[in-house]
């Protein structure tokens, strides 16, 4: 992480003829979150702003107040780092909580403190990258007259309004390469391999991930799947001459009974994951062969961006700086290929993107004879 200034009394190093902007990165890092962090530097410094980016996501907006000043040069070497070089954290003061509407409500004594930060810093916007949860903070600080846009983040691909986050293209180069790998193991011990994948509740990265990587059976969140169509698909695979399947299963889906598997849960959010070792189970009950799981987990949020996302990345952060400069605050910015354009953050948070059970990746799958779960056989799509 970078070092936050020193500087005493806090602000006395920034320069008094600069207009200036923060940044901060909220919630589960991905790859491309430091992509986005030098092209808001490099963008805003030919602009002839200041940036400051704020470390730990919100909590650097806060007593302490901790930033450190953003340029060229000290962001010259981190487009293909994984991470971000801000820290984030998806917990702490803004974690918020539960109100009337349902969302999660940050204290209005909070929101108090960052308007004194504002102030303080003579902040004239701040750009906060991040997913669901950190942009219905955003959203909030918008509300109480704050000058914030946002900038899509998660591995999972779930938010609405925009047709790819950044690093989600990166989480599915590292499942399929998973299932590369898998695939020359589970060839040559006649095995089912299962990999359970991110994705929370959507099945983005399952679905994609799984046609990357040429899975036999995908099974997401968005249809309903039982253990005997899973189990017809090893048999009829054998039937081919094929002895060991591939499985790719999202964390996030419902067992056939409808439940969730979890390994905990705060008031905000269920922490998923073990789903893969209970498929696992029940098929070693069922199935005369070896099955083996893998879980991804974080190793799908690790490392550096592909070149899709280091692009993707770079544009959302300079037209981040666009709609700075535009004030048109409230908004995040969104990729509607092959534009890059912007909606308000009011339209993008609260509902999920899920993936189309008829949208065209389900039905190439289909077409290609995967398995989702839902049918016991091929069924023409077209
Ligand atoms: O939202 C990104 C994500 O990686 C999900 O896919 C996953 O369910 C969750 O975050 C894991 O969160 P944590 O890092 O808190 O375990």
């Amino acid at each position: 992480m970078i070092s936050p200034s020193t500087s005493d009394p806090i602000g006395s190093d920034l320069d008094p003829n600069k207009p200036r902007i923060g940044i901060l990165t909220s919630g589960g890092d991905c790859p491309g979150l430091n992509a986005v962090i030098r092209a808001v530097a490099k963008t805003g410094f030919w602009m002839g702003y200041e940036i400051l980016g704020f470390l730990k996501g919100f909590e650097g907006l806060i007593d302490p107040i901790q930033y450190a000043i953003l340029d060229p040069v000290n962001t010259s070497d981190i487009l293909s780092q994984g991470g971000t070089i801000l820290g984030s954290t998806n917990k702490g003061r803004f974690g918020g909580r539960a109100g009337a509407s349902g969302r999660a409500e940050i204290p209005s004594e909070i929101i108090d403190q960052v308007r004194h930060t504002f102030e303080k810093l003579s902040l004239e916007g701040l750009i906060v990258v991040g997913g669901d949860g950190s942009l219905t903070t955003a959203q909030q600080f918008h509300e109480a007259g704050l000058p914030v846009v946002g900038v899509p983040k998660t591995i999972d691909n779930d938010l609405s309004c925009t047709a790819y986050t950044f690093g989600f293209n990166s989480a599915v180069l590292c499942c399929s390469d998973a299932l590369d790998r898998l695939h020359t193991t589970a060839a040559s011990h006649s095995r089912v391999m299962v990999l359970e994948v991110m994705g929370r509740h959507t099945g983005w990265i399952a679905l994609h991930g799984g046609i990357a990587g040429g899975g036999d059976v995908i099974l997401i969140p968005e249809i309903p799947w039982s253990y005997e169509n899973v189990v017809a698909k090893i048999e009829e695979r054998k039937r081919l001459g094929r002895d060991f399947t591939l499985i790719v299963v999202a964390e996030g889906a419902q067992l056939p009974d409808g439940s969730l598997v979890s390994q905990a849960s705060d008031n905000l959010q269920v922490k998923l994951g073990g789903i893969g070792h209970v498929l696992t189970a029940e098929l070693e009950q069922r199935i005369d062969q070896d099955v083996r799981c893998v879980v991804l987990g974080h190793l799908q949020r690790g490392g550096g961006p592909t070149t899709f996302d280091r692009v993707l990345s770079s544009q959302y952060g300079a037209h981040a700086m666009r709609l700075i400069v535009q004030k048109k605050f409230g908004d995040m910015v969104c990729h509607d290929p092959p534009h890059i354009l912007s909606v308000p953050i009011s339209e993008a948070v609260g509902a999920l993107r899920t993936v189309d059970p008829h949208g065209s990746a389900v039905i190439t799958a289909r077409a290609m004879g995967i398995c989702l779960g839902d049918t016991p056989g091929f069924v023409n799509p077209f």
